[in-house]
């Protein structure tokens, strides 16, 4: 049995060696070495000159003996017979044997019959007809000849084998063809196709018959070895769909067949899964993949196929469903008769993508033209109740349903009589008291904490301020008196985390309580923050000099929303070097990113990046982007389809070399562009990607949809304003997302509607152009002057906040205007809503 199993991958070695030879000298395609060498070249008993795929003369062996007639056959000292010298010479030459000349003829017995020869059992000839089988249909397969069952494949064999086309196979053309055929290779030690006449020679003719050559090839259930089924796939099962929900586990099965049983080779966009080190993705020894706790990234095509045939592949179609979430604002409402009342609704998460409804305790709402009760807004988005009345107390229900679940939420109506306690300003806000509506502009003096409604300022935490139980103070210390601020992020609800550069700490402030309540100090310039939800990790990157030079270390805080003492900790250094980070692109704070547990990391003027787990800590391998001349400069996560899309550049010049879509569980290359330049921006949905690019004559916002098969356009904006940062906003006329953009040297709000590609710009700035002012001193590099952040803060608030140097601007985003504006900051420059 272990020879058998030895055999079998011998054979798989032969097959492809077979086939990628097949290429230069199938008697089916135009020979590519029909070139003539230049000059006669003695070669050698056996051997010819032919050119080389270079065009160089060089020795191989005979392609093709003359043919040499019947009855002149030669016997070979192996016992065999050759049609000629040219033949045995041929037959050396490849098998790298040195079979000699029997001039007597006796090795090979009187009647050219092996009779008895002793080296090949009836059970090692099965052997070979069995390769034999395999062998000319994987061949015809090559020639894209669909072998159309076994018996059409015996009679091409014959007609193969027949070379005189005489119906009947004589012991000259099984040798011969043994030998151009190379057949050798198939056929256990000792065992030849002439061994036909041994034990397939029913009449003793010494001519192998059509019906015997059937019959031989038929009964191979009658010896006890496995039968020869051929590698097969049922038509109807090529391509299977399966459909799967968030959290489930999934076994796949090949149902590519064959026997002797082979195994499975699993793929995912050409990646053999079984090298992936990834416990979620295993391919067991019984053939199946099993995908464990499988997310919307798992999505997509696997493909299997046996090991000795790659041609024969089963395409699995895998479609990850994930049921919608549903969120109302607000929860509760209580409300005077004869009042109007708007509630709303956000669906998010849902894929496939959910239908959406309203309800009145459990009856769906219908807008009746005769009555004028209610006005369903566009897409469901909100419900507007006129003139309520005491009967429309109520529960109301958004429903959002797909085939992954139903999902709902609900507002309660109270209608009441008299007080005026329900007014609107209370009500909205009842169900998120705890929650301080406020953003936190991080600027020279300190840490100012305004109102959006209204640009009140709620709360100061001042430069020369004591951090409570220490004798620091928040900014001032003796050589910079001033602050200076890196980034700042927000921690689940209960902290901020912002960094100090220049002071070499991260302080921790608590929302409730507005104060600083932990320093985490860190290495030299720490400079960016990052915050994985999912994980509660904080990561910092630490600059090491004012620039980034390539040489940044990366740091961890975990436990970030835990209320203790915070430290950090490093992670894995790459080739032992702590300190030779260029760039770390983790995945963005949304539910979606939620499912990607590593990140990347670039070294300077490197083409390509290091695969960082971000559980252990610890780098898993690097991925080469050579090929694409790419040093990755800005990276997007799409939780849905798994896809990461990667703004590449050249080393050294910086030069824009194209756009790389690359799939997050084999970290293989789906797509490039070449000629796609700009940086990609990312909804929070993942359904939309915004590509901002630049030229002389300003900037162009190239919008594309995700879906399954890839990016596809949908349309692009060219604007004469110089675009500095985008902000998506949830939209006021759909469940998706819609776009502002600041300017770098305009106060102008650019706004884009990303489903119709309507375009409207913000009014109401008091200038056009921002305010030129000194550049204040502090401003290093990381605070990037010229930059205009612009962001967002809930599903359901109307604001956005921008700034220019001195000035932070409140932009209503339902109105596209400005709602108020707070001047005389100096260098505000980070914004943080909370
Ligand atoms: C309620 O809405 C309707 C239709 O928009 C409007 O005509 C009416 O004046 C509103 N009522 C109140 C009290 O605002
Ligand atoms: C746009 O602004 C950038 C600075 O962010 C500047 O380098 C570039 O030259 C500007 N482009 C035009 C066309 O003004
Ligand atoms: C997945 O396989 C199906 C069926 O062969 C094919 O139509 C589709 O384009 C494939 N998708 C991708 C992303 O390769």
């Amino acid at each position: 049995m272990k020879s058998y199993i030895v055999l079998l991958a011998f054979l798989a070695t032969v097959i492809l060696v077979n086939a990628s030879k097949r290429h230069h000298h199938n008697k089916f395609s135009s020979s590519e070495h029909s070139g003539k060498c230049p000059r006669r070249k003695f070669c050698g008993k056996g051997k010819e000159c032919r050119l080389n795929s270079q065009g160089q003369p060089q020795c191989f062996c005979i392609e093709k003996c003359p043919d040499s007639g019947h009855g002149t056959s030669i016997c070979g000292s192996d016992g065999r017979f050759y049609p000629s010298h040219c033949h045995l010479n041929r037959y050396n030459c490849i098998s790298g044997e040195s079979v000699s000349i029997d001039s007597h003829g006796t090795t090979c017995g009187s009647s050219g019959k092996l009779s008895n020869h002793p080296l090949c059992s009836p059970e090692e000839f099965e052997i070979l007809k069995d390769n034999l089988l395999l062998y000319n249909h994987e061949h015809l397969r090559s020639l894209d000849k669909e072998p159309n069952g076994k018996d059409y494949l015996l009679s091409l064999m014959f007609s193969h084998f027949d070379q005189n086309n005489n119906g009947g196979l004589d012991y000259a053309e099984l040798q011969n063809v043994m030998a151009e055929d190379e057949m050798e290779k198939l056929a256990p030690p000792g065992c030849s196709l002439t061994h036909l006449f041994q034990f397939e020679d029913a009449d003793g003719n010494d001519i192998i018959d059509l019906n015997e050559f059937y019959v031989a090839f038929n009964k191979l259930y009658s010896l006890n070895v496995p039968a020869v089924s051929l590698i097969s796939l049922d038509k109807a099962v090529e391509v299977t769909h399966i459909t799967a929900q968030v959290n489930d586990n999934v076994e796949l099965k090949c149902d590519v067949t064959g026997i002797p049983p082979m195994r499975f080779i699993w793929k995912r966009y050409e990646v053999d899964l079984s090298t992936q080190d990834d416990h979620q993705i295993r391919v067991f020894s019984d053939g199946t993949l099993y995908l464990s706790n499988i997310q919307l990234l798992h999505s997509g095509n696997y493909t299997c196929h046996g090991e000795r045939n790659s041609h024969v592949v089963q395409t699995h179609v895998l479609t990850v469903q994930a049921p919608p979430d549903v969120h109302v604002s607000p929860h509760i409402i209580m409300k005077k008769p004869g009042t109007n009342v708007t509630m709303f609704c956000r669906v998010t998460g849902g894929e496939p993508a959910p239908t959406v409804q309203w309800l009145k305790n459990d009856d769906p709402i219908i807008p009746d033209d005769s009555n004028n009760k209610y006005i369903i807004a566009k897409n469901n988005v909100a419900l507007t109740i006129l003139d309520v009345y005491f009967s429309d107390t109520g529960a109301y229900m958004c429903e959002a349903k797909n085939s992954a679940g139903r999902r709902i939420d609900i507002t309660s109506l109270v209608v009441v009589a008299g007080s005026t306690q329900g007014e609107d300003q209370d009500s909205l806000h009842e169900d998120s008291k705890d929650e301080v509506n406020g953003f936190f502009v991080f600027h020279e003096k300190g840490i100012s904490i305004y109102d959006p409604n209204d640009c009140r300022l709620m709360h100061q935490i001042q430069a020369t301020d004591i951090i409570p139980g220490t004798q620091d103070y928040v900014c001032l210390n003796e050589q910079v008196p001033e602050c200076i601020w890196g980034t700042s992020i927000k921690v689940s609800t209960s902290y901020v985390y912002v960094t100090q550069p220049t002071l070499d700490r991260i302080l921790i402030i608590s929302i409730s309580q507005m104060v600083v309540v932990d320093v985490v100090t860190t290495d030299r310039y720490p400079v960016e923050l990052s915050y994985l939800t999912h994980l509660d990790q904080v990561w910092v990157q630490c600059w090491r000099s004012v620039e980034n030079r390539g040489e940044k270390t990366l740091q961890v805080i975990r436990d970030a929303k835990e209320k203790k003492k915070h430290h950090t900790v490093h992670p894995e250094p790459i080739n032992s070097h702590f300190d030779v980070v260029e760039n770390l692109f983790l995945p963005a704070n949304t539910k979606s990113s939620s499912q990607f547990h590593y990140g990347y990391v670039t070294h300077k003027n490197n083409r390509g990046f290091y695969k960082l787990d971000l559980i252990a800590l610890r780098y898993v391998k690097s991925i080469d982007l050579t090929l694409w001349n790419c040093v990755p400069e800005t990276v997007q996560f799409s939780g849905l389809y798994g896809m990461i899309i990667i703004e590449c550049r050249e080393p050294v010049t910086g030069r824009q070399t194209g756009e790389i879509v690359f799939d997050a569980l084999t970290d293989s290359v789906i797509h490039y562009k070449g000629d796609r330049f700009g940086k990609p921006y990312l909804s929070p949905d993942s359904r939309k990607l915004v590509t901002v690019s630049h030229d002389t004559t300003g900037t162009t916002l190239l919008v594309q949809r995700l879906t399954a098969n890839g990016l596809q356009f949908s349309f692009d904006v060219k604007t004469s304003l110089n675009i500095s940062l985008v902000a998506f906003y949830p939209s006021r006329t759909s469940h998706t997302y819609d776009l502002f953009a600041s300017s770098v040297d305009k106060l102008d709000v650019l706004f884009v509607d990303l489903e119709t590609g309507k375009v409207e710009m913000v009014t109401g700035f008091i200038h056009s152009s921002i305010p030129k002012s000194k550049l204040s001193t502090s401003l290093f590099p990381w605070n990037k002057p010229e930059e205009r952040p612009i962001s967002s803060q809930s599903l359901f608030s109307n604001y956005l906040v921008t700034r220019s140097q001195e000035s932070v601007y409140i932009i209503n985003g339902n109105t596209h205007t400005v709602n108020c504006q707070i001047g005389g900051l100096v260098a505000p420059s980070l914004i943080l809503w909370i």
